[in-house]
């Protein structure tokens, strides 16, 4: 199946975390894996676990920015600093289970308030910074959210102009030294708020099933909808990291994603801790040569980044590469979007190591496929289930509905290289325990004690999973999972708009592009003027992260005979495929 492989030397083999992949899979227990970490709050098993061990002076998280020298906490400071912020929060009130959002650039305070919140038994909502003030209303309501965790900008810019909508949001945390120049019901300085807090706290005791992590994620209809974490996850974290990203002690690791999505937080934050190793954390944004010399001059020794990003250093050429020392790096690893073949090949070529293919959801919490350091790479391929996880391809009949039988179980397939859903057993510890708010929408993703991933992929003989497309509307745009129906709802909201289609469409580096197509109004007129204010109407209300980057204006909307949009057709359009063949569109991206 694979055209052509990657190998391995023995020496990469047999001194990686999972020399044997077979017998690592035979002799893997999740019990086993619970019972290393100790104590099952996450900030334990991730941060103090460690200084009780006597590694509390190893580098847990080390700060690089563009204009500031690198800031860093010690495992022991951490500990030190989330004590602080648990403190603060039980001091306003807040209680065990309480929402606690979080909005701001890569920063300290940001890390602090995640590992002192789970302290607290608070739940951590992750919000993206380039979020507008539409999905940060959205998100917030939808989680009751109490307390917020942000910047004086960024409260001014996306809350302020949306404070009127969340009557629950009661404190208002802002990080930085200007928070004084923000007014609003009980906006106050995390800065002041900490300094009168004891770094004195004792973790209360926590419940595997205790929820850690609320994430939001979109799919094809409706708002996005919160994922339930539980604490329990760390364990799915912690075997992961040491299996997948083939982490060990005195890695020096960086995770490219932000914290304000799922990869930020389970990759960013708690695998790394939880296997011991120092974090890089950049606090700005991609620049290639920033990049490389973040490699080089940090010795990072393991590297979890995405797609959008690797192509993005191969665009840019060898020009910023030439010269550099990068023998620290021992493995790449990627996630998030499909890893064309040639990404891989650029990795072994230009940057002497080969890019390692990882598959995971917001759903599943952790990895579930992946390529390991001692394994061949098939280039195309996302790699094989990880220990303790066993996967299935779940058939689809022509209309692409899934094949259940007469007792409601999923249908497998019949055999290797078929096409169908891809499908999880349950359980598994980081697998989410509730969509907020939703349980119908839970329950429609499992059958007869799968979990159904909604993607589309086989499974090769030596069971290589290989990523065939999506199985519904929704886009990944940068590595970032953007619901149609959220920026369609923005869209509708200009007076203009009587109706919008919001679809993903092809692009060479970040994978699709946000598009949409809008019908007019009464009584408007198409034309430069119009479209110019729609963008940045859209721009304002769904941020950067969100916003079509072109919209067009259409006489009519293509529509299913009960009404729906057909986003397919519109695809089909844009590609310039003929409307009437649908059959490969699931697979377009
Ligand atoms: C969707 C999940 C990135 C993980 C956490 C965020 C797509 C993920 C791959 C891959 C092709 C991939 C899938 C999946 N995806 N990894 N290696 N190859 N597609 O997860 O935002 O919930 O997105 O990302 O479509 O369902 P997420």
């Amino acid at each position: 199946m694979a055209a052509r492989v990657i190998g391995k030397s023995t020496a990469v083999a047999s001194s990686s975390n999972l020399p044997d992949y077979e017998r690592g899979r035979a002799s893997f227990t999740w019990a086993d894996a619970r019972r290393s970490l100790s104590g099952v709050n996450i900030a334990h098993a991730a941060v103090d676990r460690h200084v009780d061990e006597g590694r509390g002076d190893v580098v847990a998280l080390r700060f690089v920015s563009e204009l500031a020298p690198p800031r860093e906490l010690s495992f022991a400071a951490l500990a030190l600093e989330s004590n602080r912020f648990a403190n603060a929060l039980e001091g306003l009130g807040v209680k065990p289970g309480d929402l606690v959002f979080a909005l701001s650039g890569r920063l300290p305070e940001l890390y602090i308030a995640m590992i002192g919140a789970l302290k607290a038994r608070c739940v951590v909502a992750p919000l993206f910074s380039a979020f507008g003030p539409d999905p940060v209303r959205q998100r917030l309501r939808a989680g009751n959210g109490r307390v917020l965790v942000t910047t004086a900008a960024a409260y001014r810019q996306k809350v302020a102009p949306v404070r009127d909508d969340l009557p629950d949001l009661e404190h208002v945390l802002l990080i930085g030294d200007d928070a004084s120049s923000v007014d609003g019901p009980g906006v106050q300085a995390l800065a002041r708020l900490m300094a009168r807090a004891s770094t004195e706290y004792s973790i209360a005791p926590t419940g595997a099933e205790d929820p850690a992590f609320v994430h939001f994620t979109s799919g094809t209809t409706g708002m996005p909808k919160g994922a339930v974490h539980v604490h329990d996850a760390v364990v799915a974290h912690e075997a992961t990291g040491r299996f997948a990203l083939d982490l060990r002690e005195g890695d020096v690791f960086w995770c490219t994603a932000d914290p304000g999505w799922v990869t930020g937080t389970s990759y960013g934050l708690v695998s790394p801790l939880a296997c011991g190793v120092t974090c890089i954390v950049d606090e700005a944004e991609f620049d290639a040569v920033r990049w490389y010399s973040i490699l080089e001059q940090e010795r990072v020794s393991v590297w979890y980044t995405a797609p959008t990003a690797l192509r993005m250093l191969m665009k840019a050429g060898a020009e910023p590469l030439a010269g550099r020392e990068l023998s620290s790096l021992r493995h790449i690893a990627s996630v998030g979007e499909p890893l064309n073949p040639e990404v891989v090949a650029w990795g072994e070529e230009a940057l002497g190591k080969p890019i390692h293919d990882t598959w995971w959801q917001t759903e599943t919490g952790a990895i579930m496929v992946a390529n390991y350091a001692s394994m061949p790479i098939r280039p195309g391929s996302m790699g094989r289930p990880v220990p303790g996880i066993e996967v299935g391809i779940v058939r689809r009949d022509a209309s692409g509905e899934r094949v259940l039988d007469s007792q409601g179980n999923p249908v497998l397939v019949a055999g290797p290289g078929e096409e169908g859903e891809l499908a999880i057993r349950t359980p598994w510890p980081s697998m989410m325990r509730a969509y907020l708010n939703a349980p119908e929408r839970y329950a429609s993703c499992f059958a007869g004690g799968w979990y159904l991933s909604g993607d589309l992929a086989r499974i090769d003989a030596d069971s290589y999973v290989w990523f065939v497309g999506r199985g519904d509307d929704v886009i990944k745009s940068a590595g970032h999972l953007i619901g149609p129906f959220e920026v369609e709802s923005a869209l509708m909201e200009h007076p203009a708009v009587v109706e919008a289609a919001v679809i993903g469409v092809p692009d060479p580096v970040v994978g699709e592009r946000v598009e949409a197509f809008v019908v007019l109004g009464p009584g408007f007129e198409p034309g430069e003027g119009l479209s110019r204010d729609l963008m940045a109407f859209a721009r304002r209300r769904l941020g950067s992260a969100v916003a079509p980057r072109r919209i067009a204006c259409e006489q009519a909307l293509p529509h299913t005979q009960s009404g729906k949009i057909m986003r397919r057709v519109l695809r089909a359009r844009a590609q310039g495929l003929p409307e009437g063949d649908l059959s490969t569109l699931g697979a377009s991206r």
